[in-house]
């Protein structure tokens, strides 16, 4: 499994249930690395998608105390074992954990690779995610150039998990 996720530069992520920023390229990237492909998140960030309906083109698995939740192109699933017996059936590059901070959170240290738009601001944010910088088992493995947009200044990053 690989994550993807843009923060600011205290980590933030998100701000009254969206985003941060309108990042036009980023939503390209972000399109180009998941479709085709098995997509993970929690019950609040499937609420934040436009038309509270999964992405296009994308399995949907979104993750749901609630046993009567139904969402259009999604597969609610309950529980981490549920989760874990569902997402068994793909190959680890092919399952992109997509957010919100409390999946970030609890399952970015399962993860390859995390793909980080990192964005050069503070963005006023008021969900966080950890600082991958500070996790001693990732390191940077590429760094694009800077992209600016919306008057905001960005750069694609890319932490690989250490080998053991
Ligand atoms: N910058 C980015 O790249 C990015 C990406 C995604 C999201 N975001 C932002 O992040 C914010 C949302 O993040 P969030 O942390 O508040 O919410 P979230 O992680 O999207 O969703 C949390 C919900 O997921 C369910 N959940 C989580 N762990 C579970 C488990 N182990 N078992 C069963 N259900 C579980 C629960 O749903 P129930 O309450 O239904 O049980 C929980 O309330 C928004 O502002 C969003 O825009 C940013």
């Amino acid at each position: 499994m690989n994550l993807i996720v843009a923060a600011d530069s205290k980590w933030g992520i998100g701000k009254n249930g969206g985003l941060l920023a309108d990042l036009p390229t980023d939503m390209k990237y972000f399109r180009e690395h998941t479709e085709g492909k098995a997509v993970v998140m929690g019950r609040k960030t499937l609420e934040s998608l436009p038309g509270r309906k999964g992405l296009p083109k994308r399995v949907n698995y979104v993750l749901t105390t609630n046993p009567d939740f139904k969402a259009e192109r999604c597969i609610a699933v309950h529980s981490e074992d549920e989760l874990w017996d569902a997402l068994s059936r793909y190959e680890p590059d092919d399952v992109w954990l997509i957010g919100g901070a409390s999946l970030f959170n609890w399952f970015y240290s399962m993860c390859e690779r995390l793909y980080v738009t990192k964005i050069d601001a503070d963005l006023d944010a008021d969900t966080f995610i950890e600082n991958f910088d500070e996790d001693p088992d990732f390191e940077i493995i590429s760094e694009s150039e800077p992209v600016t947009e919306n008057g905001i200044t960005y750069r694609f990053r890319v932490y690989q998990r250490k080998a053991d």
